[in-house]
């Protein structure tokens, strides 16, 4: 296993948080030690002190995101939370319809999916749009989505997941959003499956590199998912990148967090509704 001593620790640490907010606590050292192994062994380097040397350089920003593709955790699934998603179309589309003149004009609805990871949350946003299409008739609709880590969104555009993401998944679900994916002539039976989000899905979405820690430069939203990613942060990141995502909100709009999410304490212009959701305060 890869030896990293306190010093280098600390300075990985420090670079990381200040880069992107991940607040790599004295039991992640394991963690770092394994992951950054990986990234070692694929540039054929096994010197710690070099790789620092390269990763703290100004140019050095290429390899610095490859080291914060291996940190980031991208656990993610299609549908995760459900109460999540049927708080999406069984309250917030009905109210989007029945108030869409007040709501939003000749604009489009936006929805953003803030840490998407490899997609899994923005094409289920998607798929609950299409089922309830009758609800949005003749609306355009934007999903932006967004992640740190490029290997996760390279993985979202391309739409591609094995077989243990769709899994979980009604066979009717399936059927009507995946494509399997034909495996090449010759691969043995028992190679695991591959799925394909169908193209008509991957349209809708909008991906983009970002860190939270920044603010998104795009128009306002009537929605945003932040689900799973708060709890990497300590409370000062948290706190920056909570009013990052809630100046991006519109007023009367909607924050979903993940589950214990809860950002209490923080200092924010939203109205507790409910464990997961916040609404932004009419100005
Ligand atoms: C556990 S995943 C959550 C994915 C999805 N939201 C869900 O709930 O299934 C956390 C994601 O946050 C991303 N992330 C971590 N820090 C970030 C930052 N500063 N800016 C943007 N994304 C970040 C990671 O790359 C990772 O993909």
């Amino acid at each position: 296993m890869l030896e990293i001593n306190e010093d280098q620790f600390k300075r990985f640490q420090t670079l990381i948080y200040k880069h992107c907010g991940i607040r790599l606590d004295d039991r992640k050292q394991l963690l770092l030690r394994t992951r950054l192994q990986r990234r070692l062994r694929q540039i054929s380097m096994d010197d710690v002190e070099k790789y620092l040397g390269i990763v703290t350089r100004p140019d050095g920003t290429d390899e610095l995101q490859s080291l914060i593709d291996v940190v980031t955790t991208n656990e993610t699934s299609f549908f995760r939370t459900q109460s999540h998603f049927d708080w999406f179309t069984k309250v917030f589309l009905p109210e989007v319809h029945s108030r869409r003149r007040s709501f939003l004009g000749n604009r489009e609805l936006r929805i953003w999916s803030a840490a998407c990871s490899n997609g899994a949350e923005a094409y289920s946003l998607s798929f609950c749009l299409h089922d309830h299409r009758a609800l949005i008739n003749g609306l355009k609709v934007k999903i932006i989505a967004s992640d740190l880590c490029v290997a996760a969104l390279d993985q979202a555009k391309t739409a591609k997941y094995p077989q243990r993401f769709v899994d979980t998944l009604a066979p009717s679900i399936r059927r009507q959003f995946f494509d399997e994916i034909v495996a090449a002539p010759g691969a043995s039976s028992s190679a695991p499956r591959e799925y394909q989000v169908r193209s008509e899905f991957r349209n809708q979405v909008e991906w983009v590199h970002h860190n939270l820690m920044h603010p998104l430069q795009r128009p306002l939203m009537d929605c945003v998912f932040l689900r799973n990613v708060l709890i990497y942060f300590d409370d000062v990141s948290k706190q920056t990148v909570l009013t990052n995502v809630v100046n991006q909100i519109l007023p009367g709009g909607y924050l979903v967090v993940g589950p214990s999410e809860g950002i209490y304490g923080l200092d924010n212009p939203l109205t507790k509704i409910n464990t997961f959701l916040y609404q932004k305060n009419p100005k």
